[in-house]
This record gives structure tokens, sequence and C-alpha cells, in this order.
């Protein structure tokens, strides 16, 4: 009879923890077989994005398989109805819970899961591989608290009024908003970073801007984390970041973050002539923001005058 383990999780999303305890059960009960189940309960990102994840995960790995049981809500269901379609395979399941059924091939046995989905989902991305970080990048899974996470709490506030005017001024301009809202939570998030990590990402990746103010740099550092430790891979959005102090870039999403940023309301100013230009015509609210930005930026020695100017 084939031997199989068998971990039933929700897989919000699937992490080193469920793949620990795999090698384990693989190990000491010498198994060829480890099998993954999704089920429902409490789920964050909905059934087909865990169960998308679990495959990226798991699709390196022989003999690790995923079971689509997408109408299973909970642990009981999926062990009865595997049980019965699956009559030749001994499963060995760990953590034998209340509720669980006595059924004929499966024996439960007590392993320890040690889930890290809790810290994924707040931007904890090391128990996470690149392919299951660049889908949740790519489908903007858990993006508020990602975002938002390594945040003090006025920014976050700060990141989420950003996001809900980029996605304002997208929609006014027939923009795809989702995208704008994302790079609007995404923009700020190397912004409280050490400062020994900022000063590695700009030595490495933007040597010749170290001389720009230090208050600029999270735009350039914020890309590359995005980038680099996140695996986003939207040009768009990246560039909008990487952009979003000095407006140097005029890429239509671009153009919305710079002035996104400048304008939410929880800034504290009336701000509501710049937001109607830039819904009505966003070049010219760009424009009309960069004046205003500049004038701001050589006032407080941000921004130095060209030599000779
Ligand atoms: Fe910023
Ligand atoms: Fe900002």
């Amino acid at each position: 009879m084939k031997r199989a383990g068998l971990i039933i999780s929700t897989f919000d999303p699937v992490n080193e923890g469920h793949l620990q305890l795999a090698r384990v059960l693989k190990e000491k009960y010498g198994l060829s077989e480890v099998w993954f189940a999704a089920v429902d309960e409490d789920c964050e990102a909905d059934f087909s994005n865990r169960y998308i994840m679990l495959k990226r995960a798991l699709s390196p790995r022989r003999g690790w398989r995923t079971v689509n049981y997408a109408n299973c809500r909970d642990r009981k269901s999926v062990l009865e109805k595997l049980s019965s379609a699956h009559r030749s395979v001994a499963f060995i399941c760990p953590g034998h819970q209340t509720g669980d059924p006595e059924l004929g091939n499966v024996t439960y046995v007590t392993e320890e899961l040690n889930d890290q989905a809790a810290q994924v989902r707040k931007g904890d991305f090391r128990w996470i591989g690149k392919p299951v970080r660049r889908y949740i990048m790519e489908k903007g899974l858990y993006a508020d608290s990602i975002a938002t996470e390594p945040l003090k709490p006025h920014r976050q506030l700060h990141v989420r009024s950003v996001a809900r005017l980029s996605a304002e001024i997208a929609r006014r301009n027939h923009l795809d908003e989702r995208k704008a809202w994302l790079a609007g939570l995404y923009h700020d998030i190397a912004k409280d970073l050490d400062d020994e990590t900022s000063l590695m990402y700009m030595k490495l990746y933007y040597p010749n801007r170290l001389k720009e103010n230090r208050a600029v740099w999270h735009q350039f550092v914020a890309r590359r984390l995005l980038e680099r430790y996140y695996r986003m891979t939207d040009e768009e959005i990246l560039k909008a970041v990487e952009n979003h102090c000095l407006g140097e870039d005029e890429a239509p999403l671009s153009m919305i973050i710079y002035c996104a940023d400048k304008l939410e309301p929880l800034r504290g100013y009336d701000s509501s002539r710049e937001i109607e230009l830039c819904c009505r015509d966003l070049k010219k609210g760009f424009q009309e923001v960069h004046r205003q930005q500049d004038a701001y930026l050589l006032k407080t020695g941000v921004k130095k005058l060209p030599a000779g100017s």
C-alpha cells in the first residue's frame, strides 16, 4: 500500500514551515509522497491564489503534490473526501485535532507545524521562495500589510491616503486604478529603513546619486528593495516609486504617484485645486505640482540651484 504524508492547512500563503514539515514527514516515516490540501477557513487570499502559490512552491520537487478541493471548507471534509477517493493510500497526517474523523487509511501523528504565514503577510518574505514572492507582488496579495508594516503609524496613514488619491487620479484619467493604488501603497516602503541598509543599497545600485540629499534616497532604495527582496517585476510601478520624490519620469503612473504624494489630503493644506487639475489633465497637473515643489525644495535647501543659475 502506498504511504503518503498529508498536510492540511490554509496555505495563506504556503511557506518554509509547511515545506519543513513535509521534509520531516518524508524522512521520518519513509514516505515517497507528501500531499498538500488547502482548506478555506479564515483566509485573506482566495482559494485560487493560494492554490497557485502552492503549485509554484512545490513545482521543482518530485513527489510533492497538491490536492485541489476548492469546495472543502474545513479539515474534516478534506480528510473524508481524500480518504474515500484514495482508499489504496495510507495517509500520515500530522496533528490530531478535535473533530478529526476516525478513518481506516488515515493515521494521525504528532508533528509541529511552524507556520510563518502571518509573518509573510506582514512582509517578512524570508519564509517564502522567489516564485511565491513574485506571485504575491504580481497579484497585490496582502498589499496593505506588506506596505505599511515597516512604517511608523503616521506614515501608514500617509501611504494609504496616497494610494486612495492615486487610484482616484488614475480613474479620472482612464488609467489602471488598481496599479495606481498599489504604487501609492508601496511608494514609501523604504522611508523608515535604517541608515546602514539604505547606504548599502545606494552604494550598490546608485553610486552616482550618493550626492543627492538623504531625504530623497528612499525613492531609490524603495525601488531596489521592491525588486530584489519582494521580487516585484512591474516596471511601471518600480519606475513610479523610483521617481516619486524628484519627479524625473513622465510616464503616466510616475506622474500620478509624484502628484498624489504631494497633494494627499493628510498633508494638511488645501490642495483641492491641484488635485482637480491632475484629475482633469494629468500632464498639466504634474507640471504645476512640479513647479510648486521645486520652489519649495529650493527654499528648504533640499534641492540646489544648478551651477551658474
Ligand atoms: Fe517618499
Ligand atoms: Fe510619501
